[in-house]
């Protein structure tokens, strides 16, 4: 166990560091929000917050946010719903579930009536946090819904009877906008958007917030924009910073506060199948998604 000092690329905010930015700014350069701790859900009905992780861009951290934030949200004592949407299974594979050998997964709910929520739901190993997970069969669920009635809203029709169930629902997408996509837009009320500080990450985003905007316009008006997450940042390298600049002018408040940093903690995790908050508890990358929890809640108004 490394009981040396914290490293710069591992800090969640660089006031802890010995980074360059005065005391009360975070990484993205604007003063820290004072969110408080989040109280327990209310007593009650539910009627769950749907929120789709989306950026056709591969590898920007759609996977490893949806499993930590969802993680993060479960400790504070709300119920959770991650739903795996992409055919490579990797939130699966992240929760410690071998695609492969999967029976039934979310595509018989989606393309059969024969099979009920229960039987395709799996509790993971973190309390309250649940899982519908998916494999390579969703692949043909992408073709066999085109010729489908209202093939857009397929999701939606397997989710909402289950939302008073749960606090929270995170859809995992795939790394495309493909119907699969269009589809959890379409089920979702809010969309956050992981970008990756490299410098590649603008390109291909005016397509995105395009798909946004027509699905809000011809499938679901009450899509909203939640917020736009930068990920893998290195705080030692000139480029993540301007990366970060860049992103903070073209999308201003909607960027979170909170900054996940580039640490080989997250893949490891993936190997471990479990979430960082459990895997390395204390681990800056922990902190960091537990911050983007009580940063969802509050925009969500459900803190
Ligand atoms: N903050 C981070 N620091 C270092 N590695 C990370 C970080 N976040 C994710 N990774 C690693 O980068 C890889 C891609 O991450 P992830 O699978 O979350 O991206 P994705 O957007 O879901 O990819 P895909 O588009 O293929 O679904 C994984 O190996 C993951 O462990
Ligand atoms: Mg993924």
């Amino acid at each position: 166990m490394n009981h040396g000092p914290q490293r710069a690329d591992e800090g969640l905010f660089d006031v802890d560091t010995q980074d360059e930015e005065p005391e009360d700014l975070g990484p993205t350069g604007r003063p820290l929000p004072d969110l408080p701790e989040p109280t327990p859900p209310p007593a009650g009905p539910k009627r769950a917050i749907i929120i789709a992780l989306t950026n056709q861009k591969g590898g920007v951290g759609k996977t490893t946010t949806t499993i930590n934030l969802g993680a993060a949200l479960a400790e504070t004592g709300r119920r959770i719903l991650l739903v795996d949407f992409d055919p490579q299974g990797s939130l699966s594979v992240g929760l410690g579930v071998n695609p492969h050998t999967l029976d039934q997964s979310i595509y018989n709910l989606l393309l059969s009536r024969e099979f009920s929520f229960d039987e395709i739901v799996l509790s993971t190993t973190v309390d309250r946090l649940d899982l519908l997970p998916a494999n390579i069969d969703l692949s043909a669920a992408e073709v066999q819904l085109v010729s489908e009635v209202a093939r857009e809203q397929t999701l939606k029709r397997v989710l909402d009877p289950i939302r008073d169930r749960y606090d929270i629902i995170l859809i995992d997408c795939a790394p495309s906008l493909g119907l699969l996509t269009v589809n959890a837009l379409t089920a979702s009320d809010k969309v956050l958007i992981p970008l990756e500080c490299e410098f590649f990450a603008l390109r291909g985003v005016a397509l995105l917030t395009d798909t946004i905007a027509k699905v809000t316009e011809r499938l679901n008006n009450d899509l909203e924009l939640l917020g736009i997450l930068a990920t893998m940042f290195d705080s030692r390298t000139l480029h993540s910073r301007e990366v970060l600049e860049r992103v903070l002018e073209a999308f201003g408040d909607k960027v979170f506060h909170t900054v996940i940093r580039r640490t080989v903690k997250f893949p490891e995790t993936t190997v471990a199948g479990e979430p960082i908050t459990t895997y390395a508890p204390s681990s800056p990358g922990a902190t960091a998604y537990r911050m983007l929890a009580r940063e969802v809640l509050a925009r969500c108004h459900a803190g």
